[in-house]
């Protein structure tokens, strides 16, 4: 027998004021989000299914499938679709004259993005404005919307911006590939440099994103070793994977910009126009700046209790086990008492005794946020395992790091010789606005 849901949510749900995390800046926040929605991906319509294609793929700004890719191609010299404001390439826009335009959406053909084909266009508008106050019924925000791969491009002005920087990169590596390689017709450049731009963003979440979780071990992306491995097979993401990344604890209530504004939640939501306004060099600069939020319990926005409601009742329909079961599932002693669990936490041991009667009765992604953590450790241990577990087997069993799949051959000359050069996301980020020297890129603060 589960304990009510909103006793549950209770121990979610942040007080008063946001705990901040130790090291992790807002652009970590924002970039595990955009990182993450490439691959968990619960169906919005079915439960039991998910939209997710499993690997790193860079889907945000290529699409889950090939109509998804054809509607975001240009057609020529292997480039996506853009727009040139100022002098920069930005995603074209999905909206035309208030409506859905009909290069990225036809219904009676089966041309145009996943979200949108085969009847789900009222389902996605309908979903975006009920977390958006209405956003596709106010031009300032409609008319503002990108058309990128997934549903929720756009569901903040930070993954726009890392959509747009993906974009720029893959353009500026296509014209490169041309340069290297002038017979070569749209489809094999576009192949290619789409290959390349995931290779790098491979790069990042090790060399960046994972290194900045583990803290003190300097990893490194490797090549070839994950070949000899028991572990080396096809990836799936698991629900349990999905649960674990919910990390909404990190999300702050409002985000402090350059100039001393701070921006709300629903307006740093579905607001391009504000992106664009404010300039990708600023926002990306702010966030690098500002905490993120302490994972943990009682940290999580107000605004984001629906969709914790979500997760709780996906998981105990499906009948996740209990957080002492998968301790001992990855090699792991049980907690045999609240305050073991809790490291000794006196608050937040007796708000779980509150709620479950036995220790054992924890729910899984309950226990990973209560969980007691070491001196300077971003996550607990379990989060922490589970994490590493699973970003490894699902990076490393990548096809494109197969040795030999990782050759010239597969990103020509021109890919290889950009892959060997380092790829940090500073470096990406840098390269693709007019304003180097005006940005700050930083997963720590
Ligand atoms: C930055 C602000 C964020 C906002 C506005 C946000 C918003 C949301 C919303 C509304 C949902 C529910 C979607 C649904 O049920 O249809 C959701 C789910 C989810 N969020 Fe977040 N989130 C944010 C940050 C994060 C972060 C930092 C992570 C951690 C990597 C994360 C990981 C997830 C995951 C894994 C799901 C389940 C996705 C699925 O299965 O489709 N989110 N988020």
């Amino acid at each position: 027998m589960y304990p009510d849901t909103n006793k549950v949510l209770g121990l979610l749900m942040r007080k008063d004021r946001m705990e901040p995390s130790e090291r992790s800046s807002v652009l970590f926040c924002y970039f595990a989000q955009w990182f993450t929605d490439s691959f968990l991906r619960k169906h919005p319509l079915d439960p039991r299914r998910t939209t997710s294609n499993h690997e790193i793929d860079l889907c945000q700004i290529y699409g889950l499938d090939e109509p998804s890719t054809w509607a975001l191609r240009e057609g020529s010299d292997g480039r996506l679709k853009i727009r040139i404001m100022n002098g920069e390439e930005y995603p074209p826009l999905l909206y035309k004259d208030g409506n859905l335009d009909t290069q990225f959406f036809d219904d009676k053909a089966e041309v145009g993005l996943s979200f949108l084909r085969a009847g789900r266009a009222p389902l996605w508008e309908k979903a975006v404005n009920e977390q958006s106050d209405n956003a596709l019924t106010k031009p300032d925000r409609r008319d503002y919307f990108y058309a990128s791969g997934l549903d929720r491009a756009g569901s903040t002005v930070a993954y726009s911006a890392f959509n747009i920087i993906f974009l720029r990169e893959h353009n500026r590596i296509a014209k490169l590939i041309s340069e290297g390689e002038p017979s070569w017709d749209d489809d094999r450049i576009f192949e290619t440099a789409r290959l390349v731009n995931i290779r790098q963003i491979l790069s990042v979440v090790v060399n960046d994103y994972i290194r900045h979780i583990a803290g003190v071990f300097p990893f490194e992306l490797e090549t070839g070793f994950a070949e000899s491995q028991p572990w080396y097979r096809t990836n799936r993401i698991s629900i349990e994977f999905n649960l674990l990344y919910r990390w909404h604890s990190l999300i702050p209530e409002e985000l402090e910009l350059e100039d001393g504004c701070n921006i709300n939640f629903k307006d740093y939501r579905f607001n391009n126009k504000l992106l664009e306004e404010v300039g990708i060099e600023s926002l990306i600069s702010a966030a690098s700046a500002q905490k993120a939020g302490c994972y943990g319990l009682f940290n999580t926005p107000s605004f984001m209790k629906e969709a914790e409601l979500g997760g709780l009742k996906w998981a105990r329909m499906f009948g996740v086990q209990p957080f002492n079961r998968y301790r001992e599932r990855f090699g792991l002693d049980a907690y045999y008492s609240f305050d073991a669990l809790t490291g000794g936490n006196r608050d937040v041991t007796n708000a779980l005794k509150a709620v479950y009667s036995d220790v054992n009765d924890v729910e899984f992604t309950i226990g990973l946020l209560a969980e007691g953590r070491g001196e300077g450790e971003l996550m607990p241990e379990t989060v922490t395992r589970m994490v590493a577990y699973d970003a490894f087997t699902h990076i490393l069993t990548n096809p494109l790091l197969a040795s030999e799949i990782h050759t010239p051959a597969t990103f020509s000359k021109v890919g290889w010789d950009i892959i060997q050069e380092s790829a940090t996301l500073e470096q990406i980020v840098k390269r693709n606005v007019q304003r180097p020297n005006a940005v700050t890129v930083s997963l720590a603060v």
